[in-house]
């Protein structure tokens, strides 16, 4: 380095501070600045040398001196913080794990993610054609009362027609008083009881949810199974927008080429009340195994809701009609895709799970 003189220290500083920003690691920055400004830098010796000058002289000159100093101390600092930061990142960077065959390997195996069942699907399908048409969708419980599965609905105890629904009991308060529903038509009660308390009738509701029944499971039939229920109460209500309604949801559900037909039967809840059937969807009405050879299949029930029904919730036959209908969830969706065997819905095999996604 060369020597430092009062008449250079611009000079001598410009060189240090060109110096310190070139130097390319701490080890080389911490030997310059030994030469530079430590015990035997030419800076030290300079400021030992102004012992022989008059003091204002001294002053003055050891003023400058320092400032000059600072300034190179101040480049060293500053190169010091940014190669340090240069070295983090130097180790940070042989340090990264290179994922990259990882990542392609995951994107390789499709992700399999779930997505709802055929039952939830055929649902909302069922629910979106009945809002189109003006109904609102309600929600039942799926845990009875006797009073609300049978008795409301015209069902008294010890009836025969008992016999058309086996029932779950639960073992909760007096015997065979709570149940698990054994269709959905107990909602009804609830949306009439609730219309009639708050003053909101006319009613036009459909209310899909799981149902209940002692039954041996086979190619059509569940213990555990899904209905929609609809409603209609309003003044006016004949049998013939009873029969409107269900062709008009027949078509727009199964499509323009499937109609529905109504065949006389027996609830207690309706008076009259049919069953109602849909051409088969297998063999669009030529006849095949599924429908008998009969080319209809039948769906649900349904009918014009029975005054007693009207009479257990407090509504006024004199200004009020209206009509009912049921029908099973898991049948519609096995009428849509051809489902041989409904236990195929509960199996849970992944094979049948992914047709229908
Ligand atoms: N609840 C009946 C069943 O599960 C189906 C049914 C028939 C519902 C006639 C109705 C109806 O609303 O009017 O077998």
């Amino acid at each position: 380095m060369v020597d430092v003189s009062l008449d250079n220290l611009d000079a001598v500083v410009a060189q240090c501070v060109g110096a310190i920003s070139d130097a390319s690691s701490l080890d080389s920055l911490l030997s310059l600045e030994a030469e530079m400004v430590g015990k035997r830098s030419p800076f030290t010796a300079l400021q030992k040398s102004l012992g022989s000058l008059s003091p204002d002289e001294r002053k003055s000159a050891g003023a400058q001196l320092q400032a000059a100093r600072q300034r190179v101390e101040e480049a060293f600092a500053t190169r010091r913080t940014s190669l340090a930061a240069e070295h983090r990142i130097a180790v940070l960077e042989a340090d990264r794990l290179d994922l990259g065959d990882v990542v392609s390997a995951r994107v390789r195996v499709p992700v399999r993610a779930g997505h709802p069942g055929i039952i939830s699907l055929t649902q909302e399908s069922l629910e979106d054609t009945f809002v189109g048409m003006g109904f609102v969708v309600a929600d039942g419980p799926e845990i009875e009362t006797d009073w609300y599965n049978f008795e409301a609905l015209n069902i008294p105890p010890a009836h025969p027609a008992r016999g058309m629904w086996d029932t779950f009991y639960l073992d909760i308060g007096e015997p065979e008083t709570v149940l698990l529903r054994t269709h959905t038509s107990p909602t009804q009660i609830h949306l009439m009881e609730e219309a009639v308390a708050q003053g909101t009738l006319p009613l036009h509701a459909v209310m899909p949810g799981r149902c209940y029944r002692r039954d041996t499971p086979d190619a059509r039939h569940l213990a555990s199974f899904h209905q929609i229920e609809g409603l209609v109460v309003d003044e006016g209500i004949t049998f013939a927008d009873l029969a409107g309604t269900i062709e008009t949801f027949t078509r727009a559900f199964f499509g323009p080429d499937i109609t529905s037909r109504l065949r006389p039967a027996y609830f207690p809840f309706t008076e009259p009340s049919a069953e109602f059937e849909i051409t088969c969807t297998i063999c669009r009405g030529a006849g095949c195994r599924t429908c008998s050879q009969t080319g209809w299949i039948e769906l649900g029930g349904c009918g014009m809701v029975d005054p007693a029904v009207f009479a257990a919730v407090g509504i006024d036959t004199d200004r009020y009609s209206g009509f009912a209908f049921g029908f099973g969830i898991d049948r519609c969706a096995q009428m849509r895709h051809g489902i041989a065997d409904m236990r195929a819905i509960t199996e849970n095999d992944v094979r049948f799970l992914e047709l229908f996604s």
